[in-house]
């Protein structure tokens, strides 16, 4: 499985000298840290101390932990300090959270630290780390890589994850607008599109339905994300998922190409008045 993994990322990208995860203390986060490269270096983030020192421990010197607060400037500002001092070439925005049931039901600040994780600290994180990322990947001739984790949430109304699947899809619009900006640039850009998965976001979302039938584990969300980095801007994992939405996300990002080019070339006829 591990030879597998590493191979997934190996097929035609070299390994990452760097990698900053978010949500690094369980489920999707913790699949990252294991499937990346050996000789990759991580630094792992998350708020809960406990489970980062038991990853660490595991993963040996090629691991770094900061615990960190997303929704807390200055700890976000510790998370991007570390990135940029250990030179990271990849950024897997990973953390995220929901909050089960109506959207009136809940105290507005629930849906309000949502939004902080999911949304803002995904674009602080990336506006912040991407220039010198580019400008790395432009000295040392190898691409740097973004993947913001969304979810097939993204593409529906999820009545009951409001908040939640609003955030993904700003999360998704956000990814395929930026990887079209940035498409001459040594950065591949993909947004992970996962359907449920076996982690404990279910339970912390407040949800007391258990699993959902067909959840897939976090280790094939992880392995099929990193495959898919440098080949193409989405990834939609899971069956009834992928079926679903592939074609959806394909057309969404030739669209995003498309839009990107036309806006050139009406700049470039502009400037000839
Ligand atoms: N599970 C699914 O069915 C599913 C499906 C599609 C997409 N996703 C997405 O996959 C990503 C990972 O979720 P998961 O399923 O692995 O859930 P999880 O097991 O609940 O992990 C969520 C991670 O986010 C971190 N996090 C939450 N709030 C944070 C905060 N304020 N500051 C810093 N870190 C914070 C948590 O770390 P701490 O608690 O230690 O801070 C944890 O490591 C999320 O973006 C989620 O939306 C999940």
């Amino acid at each position: 499985m591990r030879n597998r993994l590493k191979d997934a990322i190996h097929g035609e990208r070299p390994a990452p000298k760097c990698a900053l995860i978010t949500g690094a203390t369980g489920g999707i986060g913790e699949a990252f840290a294991r499937a990346l490269p050996e000789e990759t270096h991580v630094i792992l983030t998350g708020r809960d101390e406990n489970k980062l020192a038991i990853l660490r421990a595991e993963l040996g010197d090629r691991a770094e932990t900061v615990v960190a607060d997303l929704t807390k400037v200055g700890e976000l500002d510790q998370v991007i300090g570390a990135a940029e001092a250990a030179g990271c070439d990849l950024v897997i925005n990973n953390a995220g959270l929901g909050e089960y049931g109506d959207f009136l039901a809940a105290d507005f600040e629930k849906h309000r630290t949502t939004l902080r994780v999911n949304i803002e600290a995904v674009l602080e994180l990336t506006h912040k780390l991407v220039p010198g990322m580019i400008a790395q990947a432009e000295r040392t001739d190898q691409r740097a890589g973004l993947i913001n984790v969304a979810s097939s949430a993204a593409f529906i109304p999820v009545p009951t994850l409001a908040t939640y699947a609003a955030s993904k899809a700003m999360v998704l619009s956000f990814t395929e607008s930026f990887a079209a900006e940035l498409a001459d640039k040594p950065i591949d850009i993909l947004a992970s599109c996962p359907g449920a998965v076996k982690t404990e976001f279910g339970s912390r979302a407040g949800f007391k339905g258990g699993a959902m039938p067909g959840a897939m584990s976090p280790d094939k969300v992880a392995s099929e994300t990193l495959s898919a980095l440098g080949r193409q801007t989405t990834v939609v994992i899971g069956p009834v998922s992928a079926g679903a939405f592939t074609g959806v996300a394909f057309a969404r990002s030739t669209f995003g190409q498309m839009f990107m080019r036309a806006s050139q070339v009406m700049e470039r006829m502009g400037n000839r008045d």
